[in-house]
């Protein structure tokens, strides 16, 4: 990683949290003993940091009690659980038109099971207006699952207001935090947020193939576990056990992933997530500022700095965008996503289909320096 520029924060962080590498590795070697199967000191010892982790994420999303979080492989197995846990033949519900293929693909799946659902309309800059979600509520609408920020162009989606009509209008509320989670703040009650969907490896700073979910009682009351198997609880049953998480949780659980990603949340819980924000906003203010002053290089989407995460697209018209970003990592060292980002719907809502962007995604590792040597960069490549 010498001399390189890391700009793809959006697909997964790095570097990652100070002491999450030595927390997996002691781990492993120390020993990743199964928890609730084993019966021994060793393996009591780490489903007491398992435990630590759930009430550090009770306590990062507001969640009333930690049995409330639920791991996961990563957020689209999450998303699944929702969708495929909880929605049944002649639901329907609604999305934002910047939902990417983990809502999506699952959600088309379900349409071939008597799902329907409603993209609410969202504009070129990728903003929802609460109103047009009220709008869009039908008869029967049991709930909305609407990303909370952007992965294409950071526009963050305002849940706060979208959880109002789902309390008005008795619906559950669903929301990917895949870009928001570590970044600003999400309080699963004050936005009556029923499905918390997370990934540990993006803005939580953690190891990948570890994420999860936090789930309101009430939605859990309906919601079957989409996965079965064995829980280390109540094995006597051929059924799943009714409590939380054991409902949710079958099989092994990725135990190094939860501890890499303890010793993320107790990284940002030190730093605190406002810092880490301010930080991550300065860099993307700079980078709009001076991108706006280049010709032949256009913001896609959000435009501005405000309501926003530090997610930016960019197309640079006459030119083939996958050439611009790989001559930007061979020349230059800077690594960035292009193409549709795994949501063709966003794209859509944003005039960029099918050439897709350039994303730069930033971390508050990012330096000024590193922005302007991309400004350079676009200089070079852009011929001015
Ligand atoms: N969803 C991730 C991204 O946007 C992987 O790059």
């Amino acid at each position: 990683m010498e001399n390189k520029i890391y700009f793809d924060n959006g697909s997964t962080s790095f570097p990652k949290a100070p002491g999450v590498s030595q927390a997996v590795a002691g781990l492993l070697e120390e020993g990743a003993f199964n928890i609730n199967r084993g019966s021994y000191e060793e393996a009591y010892e780490v489903a007491d940091k398992v435990l630590d982790t759930r009430e550090m994420l009770a306590a990062l999303f507001h969640a009333e009690r930690s049995r409330q979080v639920v791991f996961t492989p990563g957020i689209t197995y999450s998303l699944n659980y929702f969708i495929k846990g909880f929605l049944k033949s002649g639901d329907h519900v609604l999305v934002s038109g910047m939902e990417h293929n983990a809502v999506m693909r699952p959600l088309r799946q379900m349409e071939e099971q008597g799902v329907a659902y409603t993209v609410v309309h969202t504009d070129e800059e990728g903003n929802v207006l609460p109103d047009d979600v009220e709008k869009a509520v039908k008869k029967n609408t049991r709930a909305v699952i609407m990303l909370h920020a952007s992965n294409v162009c950071g526009t963050i989606v305002p849940i706060r207001d979208i959880g109002e009509i789902c309390k008005r209008h008795h619906l559950y509320l669903a929301v990917d935090t895949a870009q928001s989670a570590g970044t600003i703040d999400v309080d699963m009650q004050q936005m009556n947020i029923d499905f918390l969907a997370f990934t540990g490896h993006k803005g939580l700073l953690g190891p990948q193939g570890i994420g999860g979910f936090l789930i309101s009682e009430k939605l859990d009351q309906n919601m079957a576990p989409y996965i079965a198997g064995g829980t280390g609880s109540q094995s006597d049953l051929l059924d799943m056990p009714g409590r939380l998480p054991d409902k949710y949780e079958s099989g092994t659980m990725n135990l190094p992933g939860i501890i890499g990603l303890h010793a993320a949340l107790a990284y940002i819980e030190k730093e605190g997530i406002q810092k880490i924000h301010k930080k991550k906003m300065e860099l993307t203010a700079y980078f709009l500022e001076q991108v706006k002053q280049l010709p032949g290089v256009k913001i896609a989407g959000k435009q501005g700095i405000e309501n926003r995460v530090a997610v930016v697209s960019l197309d640079f018209p006459g030119q083939d965008n996958a050439v611009i970003a790989f001559r930007l990592e061979q020349e230059y060292g800077i690594m960035t996503r292009v193409g549709l980002h795994c949501a063709p719907m966003a794209h859509k809502s944003l005039h960029t289909y099918p050439q897709g962007t350039v994303r730069f995604a930033f971390s508050a590792d990012n330096k000024i320096e590193e922005i302007e040597s991309c400004i350079s960069a676009f200089r070079e490549l852009i011929s001015i």
